[in-house]
């Protein structure tokens, strides 16, 4: 593993080296790196104990690039595994029913941490790209669902998300943001490598993989796909209920799904809600005509020859 700090963006005020900060002082990091990929530097110093990380058969992995819908998807999962009893998924908010395997941040439990006192069957959350896997995962044939989002709108999201979290470097102008996304240079690489990573493996039993913009156009045919991925039934009412307790508007105002809980010095909604729009083709609001050409040439540059397609209409 090596650790190379800087990728160009322009600093935000930054309090406190990591080593010294609380959980209320300001987080905001440069990004480091873990092997080819930028990422937030305390995931990076807590890397060893996600590499060793030791899987359960019956856990069940969310498996996302950042901004693709991995809140939804988990809601619904959650969901399907309380059998559509919706006290029981306020239990807690998302981020401790589902723990993000790879976190770790100052002042709190780190993913891993939250993972062990998670009674099985788990779900854990990542945004690893697949070479980046603990091995356990496939030593214990755990299942694996993976959700996929089209780049423009996963780009307008991340913008947003990147200032509100503040554990980002300053995104500088959507433009900039745009050509550092395009050079991978953002928290987790590059989105190409990412989804195209995560399909060359989509034939494996134990993968499911999925698409933000299928969820959005038929979330019964897409919710079908996952409870026989899983091999459960579960009564009409049951995902009628599922559908409307997972809907973008009852999850905006759901302070167990919408990320309120979150303290705001981590995540400032004043800025920008966690959960902004939730559509499809977003990205048309916000792309310039130049920036979209600009966009459209790079990505047939990095998709050519891959069968990998999107939606990018709504
Ligand atoms: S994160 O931080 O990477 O885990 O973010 P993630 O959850 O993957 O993505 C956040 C985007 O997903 C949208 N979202 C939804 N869309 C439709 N329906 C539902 N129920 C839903 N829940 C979350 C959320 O609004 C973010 O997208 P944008 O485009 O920013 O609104």
């Amino acid at each position: 593993m090596d650790f190379v700090p800087s990728f160009g963006h322009r600093h935000r005020q930054c309090v406190a080296p990591a080593a010294s900060m609380g959980k209320d002082e300001v987080l905001t990091q440069e990004l480091g790196r873990l092997h080819d990929i930028p990422l937030y530097k305390s995931f990076v110093a807590g890397w060893p104990q996600v590499e060793a990380f030791q899987a359960r058969h019956d856990d069940l992995l969310i498996a996302t690039y950042p901004k693709s819908g991995t809140t939804w998807l988990s809601e619904i999962l959650d969901a399907i595994y309380h059998d559509g009893d919706l006290e029981k998924c306020r239990r807690d908010a998302i981020y401790n029913r589902v723990p993000f395997l790879e976190m770790k941040a100052p002042g709190m439990l780190s993913g891993v941490e939250q993972l062990e006192k998670t009674p099985s069957p788990r779900l854990v959350k990542t945004h690893l790209p697949v070479h980046l896997l603990p091995a356990s995962f496939q030593e214990k044939d755990c299942k694996v669902i993976y959700m996929a989002r089209n780049a423009k709108d996963v780009v307008v999201s991340y913008y947003y998300f990147y200032q509100m979290a503040k554990i980002h470097p300053d995104p500088g102008t959507l433009s900039e943001f745009l050509q550092a996304f395009m050079d991978g240079k953002v928290a987790y690489g590059s989105w190409y490598k990412h989804v195209k990573g995560w399909w060359e493996k989509r034939h494996e039993k134990r993968l499911l993989y999925l698409f933000y913009e299928d969820m959005k156009k038929d979330p019964w045919r897409e919710v079908q796909k996952i409870l026989q991925f899983l091999g459960k039934e579960v009564a009409e009412e049951t995902v009628a209920r599922i559908f409307h307790h997972t809907s973008f508007q009852e999850m905006k105002k759901n302070p167990t799904a919408n990320y309120e809980t979150m303290p705001t010095t981590p995540m400032d909604h004043s800025l920008s809600p966690f959960m902004q729009k939730g559509i499809s083709s977003d990205w048309a609001n916000h792309f310039t005509v130049a920036q979209n050409e600009r966009f459209d040439q790079h990505y047939q540059q990095h998709m050519a020859g891959s069968d990998l397609c999107f939606q990018l209409e709504a």
